[in-house]
């Protein structure tokens, strides 16, 4: 069979990538440029200033794609861009430019959800991971677990209420003085102190998931005692999040019979979240998968993956595609 070859487009946030991958699995090349120091001194990305910087580095990080996997536009067969969810500023730069390269190039245009992406980043890890599977998805503005029935199928089983937890992990950090990016910091940081103190764990109904209280507990409990030991109260935030999120997969596990759990997103680069669930895989008779560092981040090889499911199945997109910042899965 012929291979069949994507280039991949990722705008919706702070990081510029672009990707060419063989057969929604090989990645031939993945380039992605980070504006995290830029966004850094404001402690937080900044919408205008992250479209900006896309504008200025999508060309180069295009050309520099291609180089590196030795393919040409000529060689590729479709371009998938992400339309959503994430800053629309953002999100349309990646969206026009994957429009303007399928109007000259006459390759078909394949609009993917973000969401898609990160569980894809796990095909690319582990080759043989085939649906059905659960998946646990924690970045920054998400947090479900979803069935993942076929490969452009999809069923929510639980999600927050409130906050992501990327986004109580980045908040957390903001309060205690770490900056941004917080997530990473907030790792680095666990791994000096002691998880011992005691916080409340917020249990909700079903398999949804609520961390706002949990994230203002810290939060007040820094401003009443500003001398607080910080990697204590940061690994105790850790370790309250890894029962809660390991609490619902088993529950999802029970529900469903389904024993493969991927993690995907963000927060899955987490060194105690993945140390925790590998000892789940231990203990049961239950496979965990996660995506390899440098793919739990944004990246476009993960959007080539999953827009390379979606071109097989034929669903690709007209020039009239436009950004959907709150897409859904
Ligand atoms: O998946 P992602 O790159 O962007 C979204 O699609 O949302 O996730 C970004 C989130 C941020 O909240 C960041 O702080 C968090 O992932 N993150 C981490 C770690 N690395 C990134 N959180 C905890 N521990 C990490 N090692």
């Amino acid at each position: 069979m012929k291979d069949t070859i994507i280039l991949g487009i990722e705008s919706s946030c702070d990081e510029t990538s672009v990707a060419v991958v063989k057969n929604g699995r090989e990645v031939l090349s993945n380039v992605i440029n980070t504006q995290i120091s830029i966004h850094e001194l404001y402690g937080g990305v900044v919408p205008e200033i992250a479209s900006r910087n896309h504008v200025e580095n999508i060309s180069p990080v295009m050309k520099e794609a291609l180089k590196q996997a030795n393919v040409t536009l000529d060689d590729i067969d479709g371009i998938a861009c992400t339309y959503g969810p994430g800053l629309v500023g953002a999100l349309l730069v990646g969206v026009a430019y994957a429009k303007a390269l399928s109007y000259a190039s006459g390759k078909p245009l394949i609009a993917t959800n973000h969401i898609e992406g990160h569980i894809a980043a796990n095909y690319i890890t582990y080759k043989e991971l085939k649906p059905p599977f659960l998946t646990l998805l924690i970045s920054g503005g998400n947090t479900q677990i979803v069935l993942v029935k076929d490969y452009t199928r999809f069923e929510i089983l639980g999600k927050t209420r409130d906050d992501a937890v990327g986004e109580a992990f980045d908040k957390v950090a903001r309060v205690i003085g770490l900056g941004y990016p917080g997530g990473p910091k907030m790792d680095k940081l666990a791994k000096e102190g002691t998880p011992n103190i005691e916080l409340p764990k917020v249990h909700v109904d079903g398999l949804d998931f609520s961390f706002s209280g949990l994230k203002t507990a810290v939060i007040n409990l820094h401003h009443k005692m500003p001398d607080i030991n910080k990697a204590d109260l940061a690994a105790s935030f850790e370790k309250n999040v890894a029962e809660i999120l390991i609490e619902n997969t088993k529950k999802a596990i029970k529900e469903t019979g389904i024993t493969k759990i991927a993690l995907a997103g963000g927060v899955s680069a987490n060194s105690y979240i993945r140390k925790e669930f590998s000892k789940l895989q231990d203990e049961k008779n239950i496979e965990v998968y996660y995506p390899e560092l440098k793919l739990c981040t944004d990246n476009a090889a993960m959007i080539a993956s999953a827009g390379y499911y979606n071109f097989i199945k034929g669903n690709t997109s007209d020039l009239t595609l436009n950004a959907v910042p709150n897409l859904k899965l």
